[in-house]
């Protein structure tokens, strides 16, 4: 199916703008330093829920400099979003703390920063809920959960649980975690008579510019969205947050270019976080390791402003073999910030608990956690009942444990002693599902014999032009060096965003099909340009006959410090079965990215939802810990190649969040290995080890 002439594909082709980000020159959102550009600081709401009464701007207008300072009551009107989270500055209601109330805007930073400081505002304050979700009188059952249903029931769960001659019954904890891209969200906005230019972070320009369309009511055509280069997102960038809005709004009020740059500390209330899980494991077995029952209960938040559920249940639908599943969602709506996605959403901590549940099973059953999972391989997916396009989380698990040496492993916990550290192994499974979106793109063929492809892809750190030009050169049977990639920008051919692990099969789909039919059409007569234009439906996970994932498999060793509580990760190996790898270099970034994230997961990274506050502490890369090098051991990530049919002309799965699903589980494990002991709360940090 892949008509392949060339080696472009799979090659770890070097990404094409690393240069221009190491120097600097790639220019990301809030550095279009047009002419007359000013600055806009946002000011966030001091109170848990309520509304303002009164904004007091004259002392922040008294500062030279300073512009405007919009307020609910005077900023520009806009249409009623579908996501209440963009309905920024629209009426007095605070629905959590940390609301954007009001917005400055001067010539600089500076004095943009220093008036939002001067606004004084006053609120009539309500009573608040913040939870926590557990328990709560008000959670419900969601409809959906992650584009499924809420709900997915086979057999009689509870009563096959109850009758089984093993079992576990248990309950994990994952907090509150926050993306924290290493570019904050940014936006600069400037209007042309009636004609909006964007320039943002984000993972996805086609649907900011229908989402700013639809809000300042201007046809798309009128309506320009750059996103050229784009400091990491996970999820956060994944749709439009108010950053753009704002920018947008506040260049329509000033006549100015204008600049939102988010302050990293307005992050956490403002575009979003994984939502905190309480997961409750159930797993009945055979003596002999067969499931007979599980049940995945989870209880996670979600805001007043929209339902957004952390959809941890969906990974028991898809891992093991069992006669009776259950997999349930509850859902408290709570006076928070609104949750959103965050790299594997769902997966990330449904994996967590479900990898973290099978182990204690194994050692209930004195059985290897490998073989233990082995014994449930599924022949079907248990949820839909279809057949697997592909699935070698057997062989993922295999070789991992032969390149991590896992044989002859001594099952004992809590017996590995190297003066004061205990030490530990783990390992867990790993799944992610292959989705594909419509897209479109358009391949040309230049006089001089170079390609040009254009599709509006976004590179949030990845390598999206390399591995298009990749896909193109392929297709096409040339050189790799013959084809430029146009990405970023809202007049190319439209495309759906970098996110849900389905952006290159997705924007490549269009690629190859617009490469291969100009490749197979006669050259029109000189003077005329060569330009095929391509739309691919990609498709959804209901019209396909076949159960499409992407599967892992996670080896941890660490050193447990009993003076200090400290956990020191000595070795981490993946190793994923995800179709083609389209970019060997490229691909080994995304997934030891990602493990990295996992590993931040499982040791460092916690965001407090303050009761009384309704907001999150930790609000600085100083107060949230991500890893750092130091904390980052030898990390290995390597795949098993993966010939699937059943999925798009490269044959190629997403690679993009496998990486962090079960990785925290993994290292929970090699702690339970070293110490004894099961910690079901996140993140191990030293103050729970000890
Ligand atoms: Mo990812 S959370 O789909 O950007």
């Amino acid at each position: 199916m892949t008509g392949t002439t060339g080696t472009a594909l799979g090659a770890p082709a070097e990404r094409r703008e690393g240069r221009q980000k190491v120097t600097g020159a790639a220019r990301y959102a809030a550095e279009y330093t047009l002419p007359g550009r000013a600055h806009a600081w946002p000011v966030p709401a001091a109170v848990t829920r309520g509304r303002v009464t009164a904004v007091d701007t004259s002392a922040a207008l008294a500062l030279p400099g300073v512009l405007a300072v919009l307020t609910p009551f005077d900023a520009p009107r806009l249409a009623e979003p579908e996501d209440g989270t963009l309905a920024v500055l629209q009426n007095p209601d605070v629905p959590h703390r940390g609301w954007c109330v009001a917005l400055a805007v001067a010539e600089t930073l500076e004095t943009a920063r220093a008036a939002a400081r001067a606004v004084r505002v006053t609120y009539a304050t309500a009573p608040h809920d913040t939870g926590p979700a557990e328990g709560h009188p008000d959670a419900y059952e969601p409809e959906e959960a992650g584009g499924q249903p809420g709900r997915l029931e086979h057999g009689d769960p509870e009563a096959a649980y109850a009758a089984s001659e093993v079992r576990v019954d248990v309950t994990y904890r994952v907090p509150p975690l926050h993306n924290h891209p290493m570019e904050p969200h940014a936006s600069t906005a400037h209007w042309d008579d009636d004609r909006l230019t964007a320039y943002t972070s984000s993972q996805g320009g086609t649907t900011v510019r229908s989402v700013l369309a639809r809000l300042f009511r201007l046809p798309e055509e009128r309506i320009t969205v750059v996103a050229e280069h784009v400091g990491g997102g996970f999820g956060s960038k994944g749709t439009p947050r108010p950053d753009v809005v704002l920018a947008a709004l506040a260049a329509r009020h000033t006549g100015r270019p204008v600049t939102v740059a988010y302050p990293r500390r307005y992050l956490p209330t403002t575009v979003g976080h994984r939502a905190p899980t309480v997961q409750r494991l159930r797993l009945g077995a055979h003596p002999d390791g067969r499931l007979t029952a599980l049940l995945h209960d989870v209880t996670t938040h979600t805001s007043r402003v929209k339902e957004f559920v952390e959809y941890a249940g969906v990974v028991s639908r898809v891992m093991y073999a069992t006669p009776n599943l259950r997999s349930a969602h509850h859902v408290a709506p709570l006076d928070v910030p609104s949750p959103s996605w965050m790299r594997a959403p769902g997966e990330s901590p449904g994996m967590y608990a479900l990898e973290s549940a099978m182990d204690e099973l194994a050692d209930v059953l004195g059985m290897d956690p490998v073989e233990l999972r082995v014994r449930n391989e599924p022949d079907r997916e248990p949820g839909s009942g279809k057949p697997f396009s592909s699935r070698h989380v057997v062989e993922c698990l295999r070789e991992g444990a032969r390149r991590f040496g896992w044989a002859g492993r001594d099952p004992r916990p809590g017996i590995r002693r190297e003066g004061p550290l205990l030490i530990g192994t783990g390992v867990a499974a790993a799944t992610y599902p292959v989705q594909t979106a419509p897209s479109t793109a358009t391949a040309e063929a230049r006089p001089d014999g170079t390609f040009v492809i254009r599709v509006n892809a976004a590179d949030i750190g990845t390598g999206a032009r390399t591995v298009l030009a990749q896909i193109a050169a392929d297709a096409l049977g040339v050189p790799l060096e013959r084809v430029r990639t146009e990405i970023g920008h809202s007049d190319l051919p439209p495309a759906p965003l970098a996110g849900g692990s389905m952006g290159t099969a997705s924007w490549g789909w269009a690629v190859h099909e617009a490469c291969t039919r100009l490749a197979a059409e006669p050259a029109p007569p000189s003077g005329e340009r060569h330009v095929v234009r391509a739309d691919t439906t990609g498709t959804a996970d209901a019209e396909s006959p076949y159960a499409r994932h992407a599967f892992g498999a996670h080896f941890a060793e660490v050193a447990v410090d009993t003076v200090t509580g400290e956990i020191r990760v000595r070795r981490l190996l993946g190793v994923f079965a995800a179709g083609r790898i389209l970019n060997a270099r490229t691909a080994r970034s995304q997934f030891t990215g990602a493990m990295v994230m996992g590993l931040g997961m499982a040791l460092t990274e916690h965001s407090t939802l303050d009761a009384a506050f309704g907001d999150f502490p930790e609000s600085d890369l100083a107060s949230y810990h991500v890893p750092v090098h130091a904390d980052v051991p030898a990390i290995e990530a390597d795949w098993i190649d993966e010939h699937d049919t059943h999925l798009n002309p490269m044959g190629s799965k997403g690679i993009g969040e496998i990486g962090i699903v079960g990785t925290a589980a993994a290292l929970g494990n090699a702690v339970h290995h070293a110490t004894g002991i099961r910690f079901r709360t996140l993140p191990l940090t030293p103050d729970r080890i000890l």
